[in-house]
């Protein structure tokens, strides 16, 4: 390029900011705050990701063969994958004993808890959320313009099914979001309960969040043909190990599958991700040593904790709560030993609760030592 159109020419004045939409306007940008900085630079430490309560282990080695052979053909990658994942949906009807037609595949089951929220939700909708639980649904549901109702049990780690049911009846929210069991807590609704809160209010569209269903071995999924206002979703992000695969699903009866299809885009699934979870389902005895396994390390943790006389709440899914004096301090110690683990202290009711993810025997005793050393440190008198 001749050197005289470089020339820069008198700054213009900045552009105005082009305004967001109205309800975007309200919103915070929602706090993620990533550990995997910090990992890639402490390379001398070994570290214990467990902030995200994500497997601690890769997926099975199934996932890993499929994609790799199905990257064989290059030309999987510059085509499009099978559009709405229907190659999945065959393997989840039948896993699941459902019909296709009440299967929607998404991007992680974020994407489906969003797809659900731009489909139903209008400005000024009431979305009933039973909390503390998962923070970004709730990014979702206001982006729309929803006003969200909290529902806070009197004991954070129990059940409240009269205190939700009283909620649903007053309220008559347009959306109900219950994440069972529960992240962060771990409450845990039986069938017969999340029944009972479909029969609450039934015009209300009730999402069972089923992300960490499979360490539990309970699912809402058995009531999808009773209930019409019923909607569950699951991932592949937790115990099959593929958070970086961004895989996920909704089960619900055929209209909300052909609502959602309105807006969710065909081809947004990516083909890896396509091939990882069909790998992924079947093979289900690495599935359930995983599982085995993560129960094991929380009984040992469990132990471990209560023998120091630290309070310590186990929980049905893959991570557990304990509560520290000096929660915050507990959490910036065991970051630089390595253990990444997620402050909930600041939540209502929650006061002094750091979450662990669990993974590993091998890998928690490991962490308990490292836990061990903070807790010394911390007690240790100053000089
Ligand atoms: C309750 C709950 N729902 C959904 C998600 C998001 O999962 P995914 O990776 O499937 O989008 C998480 C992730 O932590 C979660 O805890």
């Amino acid at each position: 390029m001749p050197h005289s159109r470089l020339r820069i020419a008198a700054t213009p004045a900045a552009p105005k900011a082009l305004p967001v939409a109205k309800p975007i306007r309200q919103l915070e940008p929602y706090k993620a705050v990533s550990s995997l900085e910090h990992i890639h630079q402490n390379p001398q430490v070994e570290p214990h990701k467990i902030d995200w309560n994500e497997a601690t282990v890769p997926p099975s080695p199934r996932v890993i063969e499929a994609i790799t052979a199905f990257l064989g053909n290059t030309h999987h990658l510059n085509w499009y994958p099978v559009l709405n994942s229907t190659n999945l949906i065959e393997r989840l009807a039948l896993f699941h004993g459902v019909p296709g037609d009440r299967l929607l595949i998404t991007n992680g089951s974020d994407d489906a808890l969003n797809t659900l929220c731009t489909t139903y939700l209008d400005g000024g909708d009431r979305v009933l959320v039973a909390s503390p639980t998962y923070q970004h649904f709730l990014v979702f549901a206001q982006s729309r313009g929803a006003e969200i109702v909290h529902h806070y049990a009197p004991d954070p780690f129990a059940t409240d099914v009269d205190g939700l049911v009283a909620a649903l009846e007053r309220t008559r929210p347009r959306i109900f979001y219950l994440v069972n069991p529960n992240n962060p807590t771990g409450t845990l609704y039986t069938p017969a309960q999340v029944a009972r809160l479909l029969e609450a209010s039934p015009e209300t569209l009730v999402i069972v969040d089923e992300a960490y269903s499979e360490f539990a071995g309970v699912s809402a999924v058995g009531l999808l043909h009773e209930y019409s206002n019923l909607v569950v979703t699951r991932t592949f992000s937790k115990a099959y190990g593929m958070a970086g695969l961004r895989i996920g699903y909704a089960l619900a009866r055929p209209q909300v599958v052909a609502d959602l299809r309105r807006v969710f885009n065909p081809k947004s699934v990516n083909v890896l991700a396509q091939v990882g979870a069909m790998a992924a389902l079947d093979d289900q005895p690495w599935l359930h040593a995983y599982i085995a396994e993560v129960d094991a390390a929380k009984a040992l943790m469990a132990e471990w904790f209560a023998a120091r006389g630290i309070e310590c709440r186990p929980t049905p899914a893959n991570f557990i709560m304990v509560r520290f004096e000096q929660a915050p301090w507990v959490v910036k110690l065991l970051m630089e030993e390595g253990v990444y683990v997620r402050d909930r202290s600041h939540l209502p009711n929650l006061a002094g609760f750091v979450r662990y993810s669990v993974g590993t025997v091998d890998q928690m005793r490991e962490v308990l030592a490292r836990t061990g050393r903070v807790l010394d440190t911390l007690a240790a008198p100053v000089r």
